[in-house]
Parts: structure tokens; sequence; C-alpha cells
């Protein structure tokens, strides 16, 4: 896929996911919908979800894709290296994280986004392809993008 055509995706999906949570507070049910709108939208993905922090580790959100890991020490694995971090990590192949968990072994590559809020890291956007190298820096700024509109900034 192109960068412009990139861009063009995420810029309707941040449209859509802005009309999809904009009467609704629920912050479960938002994340739910996120959720079915990345996994459908995006081409190859294997999981798509959330890990929200609960003291000193990330709990499973809603997500799409198959049965996951519930629980995850702050600092493990890509997403508690994210959250620990306060930044997105890029994954190009999985099996040259150290550390990383691998709840589907069928993922390759992956992308976390956390969530943070009033300078605290509440959680992280989880993305798992079974293609190498899946996701680029398009990628990463697209879903920074999506997460900016989950949070309502
Ligand atoms: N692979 C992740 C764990 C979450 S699952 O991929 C859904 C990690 O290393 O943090």
């Amino acid at each position: 896929m192109t960068e412009a055509k990139k861009s063009t995706l995420y810029r309707d999906l941040g449209r859509q996911l802005q009309s999809l949570i904009a009467d609704e507070p629920d912050r479960i049910a938002n994340a739910a919908n996120m959720a079915a709108l990345i996994y459908n939208g995006l081409s190859d993905l294997n999981w798509a979800g959330f890990y929200f922090t609960r003291g000193s580790e990330l709990v499973l959100g809603p997500f799409q894709g198959q049965p996951a890991c519930v629980r995850i020490p702050w600092g493990n694995g890509v997403c508690g290296t994210a959250a620990a971090r306060g930044e997105s990590v890029l994954v190009a192949d999985v099996h040259d994280f150290p550390g990383h968990i691998a709840c589907d072994p069928v993922s390759r590559s992956e992308l976390v986004v956390p969530l943070v809020e009033d300078g605290r890291v509440t959680g992280v956007l989880d993305l798992d392809s079974p293609k190498l190298a899946r996701f680029d820096d398009e990628d990463r700024a697209g879903c920074e993008h999506l997460v900016s509109v989950f949070l309502g900034s």
C-alpha cells in the first residue's frame, strides 16, 4: 500500500471512529468498537485490541482475534515495554524482540501504541500481524492518531 493511500485510510478510520464514539461516554464500549473497526479496516491483522493499566500490570480489554494472555507485567513484552516507555513500539519481527509474549504463535510483527492521559499511561492499543514487517511509520502515526481520537484529544 502506498503512503498516500495509507494516510487516507487512517484519516477515514479516524472519522469513522469519531462518529462511533461521539455520543457514548462508556470507555469499554468505545474500545470494543474501536478494536472491531481496526480489525476489519486494516489488512493482514490477526489481533487488534486493548490492555488497560491495573496497578503494576496491563490487563486484557476489548479485542478482536484469538483469545489472548490476560495479564502482562509492566515492562514485559512489547505491550509492557510500550507502557513503561510511554511511547509506541514497532516490531518488524517479533522473534527478534527479547521478551516478546507469544499469545498467538501466528503473530510475526506487532505495533503497540500507549494511551497517555495527563502524563499517565492508562493502557495500550496492540496490533498483531501474521506478516513480517506489516507495520511502518505511517501505521504508527495512523494508530497514534486513532488513539488520540479515542482519548478525545
Ligand atoms: N505480544 C504481546 C502480548 C499481547 S498479544 O500479542 C495479544 C507482547 O509481547 O506484549
